[in-house]
């Protein structure tokens, strides 16, 4: 059992954090320079749309499977090492940021769209791009500690 839950776990892993470096760091560039605004903003759109409902998913498999793990391989939180608390920590935070940015910018940015306000809508990408780098930050991070803390 602790194979399949370590596996769900970190192929939710790799979906998220993965999912934001791409979308972050060559979706990002790529649109900038080649689509004017009223298309970039359609495009972010379709594409928080079509990514969010995964993440979604693998928050809750990862916060299953992580705390299913702590109490099989560690006997609960109380007992899991140092690096199990930060990696709880950090996906608390990213998890909450990912929370705000579904239910408030991100459907902003659909109302800016409607009503075609482009000036608007560059304003909310904005906002948008810092949480998006805040929550890849702290991802590579958390699986840096994460798949090296065992070893510390
Ligand atoms: C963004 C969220 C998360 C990411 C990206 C993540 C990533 C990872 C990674 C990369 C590993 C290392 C696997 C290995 O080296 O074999 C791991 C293991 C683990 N994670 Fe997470 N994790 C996340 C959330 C959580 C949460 C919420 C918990 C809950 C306590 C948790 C508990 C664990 C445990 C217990 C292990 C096994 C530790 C070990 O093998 O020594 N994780 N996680």
């Amino acid at each position: 059992m602790l194979s399949i839950a370590i596996s769900l776990h970190l192929l939710s892993a790799v979906i998220w954090v993965g999912g934001m470096f791409f979308a972050y760091m060559a979706l990002r560039p790529a649109a900038a320079s080649v689509l004017e605004p009223p298309l970039r903003l359609e495009l972010w759109r379709q594409v928080f749309s079509r990514f969010f409902p995964w993440v979604s998913l693998s928050i809750v498999i990862l916060f299953v499977t992580g705390l299913w793990m702590s109490w099989a391989m560690f006997g609960g939180l109380g007992n899991s090492p140092v690096y199990v608390h930060i990696m709880l920590t950090l996906a608390i935070i990213m998890a909450g940021l990912f929370g705000w940015l579904k239910h408030k910018p991100v459907k902003a940015l659909a109302k800016a769209i409607v009503e075609e306000n482009w000036q608007k809508g560059g304003e909310i990408l904005v906002a948008i791009r810092k949480i998006i780098a805040i929550n890849l930050s702290l991802g590579l991070l958390l699986v840096a500690i994460a798949s090296g803390g065992r070893f510390l």
